[in-house]
């Protein structure tokens, strides 16, 4: 069945557990979802990128989501906009039966130029105000996610031109934070603590010393009924890599959020956990593999499945380690 994202948060919160947000696109993602939830009986959040929309179209993506909520009963599920750039976007969502919105007023409208304080609170405050009076819930983001490794913005985000970086304007405030809750009333907050989109995220496996966990803490003890959102949570995992590499990929040395450093942000705090660079490598090394080692194979089918079994053993590995299993 649907729920709204307050519903599933306030459950993991007074659990103790966090989930993971999958982004999809297509039908093999969405199944290899439902099927790694299904496996351990979690709730699940699935969650569209404008990519999403303009790749699949609104009407194939709110299809596959509600072909998931029909497939599969038992499953509390979230449909939720990730990262609206406007208040037009996360409306246009919550027209296509979205539960859930993202509005990033982080960024102005081209989600490339960083806002200030006022318009993130202004086009934020706006969407709650049309989201929560039909039971719509609304996450909001504060501040600029990016590498304490490298002191730079997220290229991803819409900060890659702007150079290097203070640590402090790498980190959320946590003063700032409240403000902005107390403002817009949103239900859940993306914080910057370190992490970036995509897979490139770290030159080493960081430590306590490129994720501000400590951050985290802080943030949580300011807002603690407003659920903390980590963005650019995807792993890397290396095998995965290594699988690309071996069937003829190009991937440089790169390291993503080791899990155990997001199990430690869960316990301070972090109720969603955003993941979708993971699905996209291990489908990825699953394809090569198969078209490597099966030159003969046309059918898409045979490399698609193979793809979707690798993208629900992540599921599965995440779903475990963040404490949702058997939440269904
Ligand atoms: O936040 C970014 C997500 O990884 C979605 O990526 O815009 O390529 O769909 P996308
Ligand atoms: P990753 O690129 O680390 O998977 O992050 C995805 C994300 O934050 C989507 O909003
Ligand atoms: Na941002
Ligand atoms: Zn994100």
């Amino acid at each position: 069945a649907l729920v709204s994202l307050r519903q599933l948060l306030d459950h993991a919160a007074e659990h103790d557990y966090g989930l993971p947000a999958f982004n999809v696109n297509n039908l093999e993602q969405v199944r290899a979802i439902m099927e790694g939830a299904r496996a351990v009986q979690a709730p699940v959040i699935l969650q569209a990128s404008a990519g999403a929309r303009k790749y699949a179209g609104e009407h194939f993506l709110r299809h596959l989501i509600t072909a998931a909520v029909e497939s599969y009963p038992e499953i509390p599920i979230v449909m939720h906009q990730d990262h609206g750039a406007s208040p037009a976007v996360c409306v246009s969502a919550i027209r296509n039966g979205f539960t859930s919105v993202m509005m990033d007023g982080s960024l102005r409208e081209d989600g490339k130029t960083p806002a200030d304080h006022a318009y993130n609170a202004e086009v934020t405050r706006k969407v709650v105000e049309i989201s929560h009076s039909i039971g719509v819930s609304v996450e909001g983001e504060l501040g600029v996610l990016g590498s304490l490794e490298t002191m730079k913005g997220d290229k991803e985000d819409g900060h890659g031109a702007e150079g290097t970086m203070t640590r402090e304007q790498l980190l959320t405030d946590p003063e700032e934070a409240a403000r902005f809750v107390a403002e817009t009333q949103v239900d859940a907050l993306a914080i910057a603590i370190g992490t970036s989109h995509g897979a490139y995220k770290f030159s080493r496996k960081p430590t306590g010393d490129i994720l501000a966990i400590d951050r985290i803490k802080e943030i949580h003890a300011r807002i603690p009924n407003t659920h903390l959102v980590m963005h650019g949570s995807s792993s890397v995992p290396q095998e995965l890599l290594a699988e690309i590499r071996e069937f003829g990929g190009d991937m440089k040395e790169t390291y993503g959020v080791p899990v155990e450093e997001i199990v430690q942000g869960i316990r301070h705090g972090v109720r969603k956990v955003n993941i979708d660079t993971d699905i996209r490598l291990a489908m990825t090394a699953a394809i090569r593999r198969v078209l490597a080692t099966k030159k003969g194979e046309f059918d898409p089918r045979k490399y698609l499945e193979v793809a979707q079994d690798a993208a629900k053993k992540v599921v599965i590995a995440r779903l475990e380690a963040f404490g949702c299993a058997g939440q269904a």
